[in-house]
């Protein structure tokens, strides 16, 4: 069976079986330097997540999920009662790392059911823990394989010649590999269709300057960086055909949070008539909340006040405020590309009935 991995041009994480070990690249020091890390040791994958070694939501997910397996695997356990104990702290300290991304409690939360499922057939600790990784594993292609099945719906909605805009990092760096809104701009390039990016800075960490600049220069996609401030005029140009962002979190009824900017973007799309596009795995979709309702990552403030830690550029003592996502509501947003297929309004309908939980209104 082909190794779905070896098609990725941007590998940005992976599990090394012959040394069981997680393998990331740290997405912080890009574009200066290509450093790949790697650990036996999930405590030092959620510092990874923490820390933004590691980040978007489905790169965070999958690699909690080979957080368990780690824990799993190094436990040290000598029963299988141990070993859960062991993997539910290990759940609780990945868990801890980013509220926002709803990936990441998706992740954890299945690779502990397929573990306590395990448990409850076995009283070997070994066979335990093959399955919290082959579960992992399961995550891991799977992201990839939806992310490629999100491109091809996606770039049923881009024409040749278009102009797209995105905001932060949903690529390759973003997931397992291949990418969610660059997902879909990767499958229309594929096939042959002539796309132009814009890709926002992305103020306070510059996700869009360093990784989606990076990612889409090293396979030759034509991109432009702009400032943050500059998408309103842009825009009024006529420069701008398409808006297409990931997203952290999406509420049955539609709300969508992604990085800090994009409720912004979709105003300014919605004044100009610009479709605004959502492009994420189902697992990013909560099917308990509703409403603007999502819990919003609040950083340090240094992060505003310095450029990447660097350079100060407010004077000393000043009051910053850092929340990391901000929430574009379901009026704003054309429609939303996952890995079964295009939801379109009313989200009320559409979305329990994509991730099968049937209607609910009001
Ligand atoms: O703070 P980050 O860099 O983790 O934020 C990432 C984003 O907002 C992405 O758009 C989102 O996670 C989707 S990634 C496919």
């Amino acid at each position: 069976m082909e190794d779905i991995a070896s098609r990725l041009k941007v590998k940005p994480l992976w599990f090394d079986d012959a040394e069981r070990k997680f393998v990331w690249l740290d997405t912080r020091l890009l574009p200066w330097e290509e450093v790949y890390r790697s650990t036996t040791d999930y405590r030092r994958v959620a510092r990874a997540i923490k820390d933004m070694e590691i980040r978007g939501a489905p790169a965070i997910g999958v690699s909690a999920a080979f957080g368990m397996a780690l824990a799993a695997i190094y436990s040290g356990a000598g029963t299988v009662e141990e070993l859960l104990k062991k993997l539910e702290e290990a759940k609780r300290v990945l868990a801890s790392t980013r509220p926002t991304a709803y990936n990441l409690f998706w992740a954890l939360e299945r690779v502990w059911r397929r573990a306590v499922e395990a448990a409850s057939g076995t009283s070997k600790v070994s066979e335990v823990v093959e399955a919290v990784l082959a579960e992992a594993k399961e995550i891991y292609y799977e992201d990839i394989r939806q992310n490629m099945a999100i491109g091809r719906y996606g770039a049923e909605l881009i024409e040749d010649g278009d102009t797209i805009l995105t905001h932060c990092n949903a690529g390759a760096l973003a997931t397992a590999g291949y990418g969610t809104a660059l997902g879909v701009i990767r499958a229309a390039v594929e096939q042959g269709k002539r796309i132009k990016v814009f890709a926002t800075e992305t103020r306070p960490l510059l996700q869009g300057a360093r990784l989606t600049v990076w990612e889409l220069m090293k396979e030759g996609v034509d991109v432009t960086l702009i400032t943050d401030n500059m998408v309103g005029y842009v825009m009024s140009k006529g420069m701008i055909d398409k808006v297409v962002v990931g997203a952290d979190r999406i509420t049955v009824d539609g709300y969508v949070a992604n990085k800090i900017g994009t409720y912004m973007i979709a105003l300014a799309a919605n004044r100009h008539g610009i479709p605004f596009y959502v492009a994420a795995p189902t697992s990013t979709f909560d099917p308990n909340l509703r409403g603007p309702s999502i819990p919003i990552e609040e950083r340090d403030p240094s992060e505003v006040y310095t450029v990447l830690g660097r350079l100060r550029i407010a004077p000393e003592g000043v009051k910053a405020y850092n929340p990391a996502f901000d929430i574009t509501p379901p009026e704003l947003v054309t429609a939303i590309i996952t890995e079964k297929g295009v939801v379109t309004p009313p989200y009320v309908e559409s979305i329990p009935r994509l991730l099968g939980l049937g209607a609910r209104r009001g």
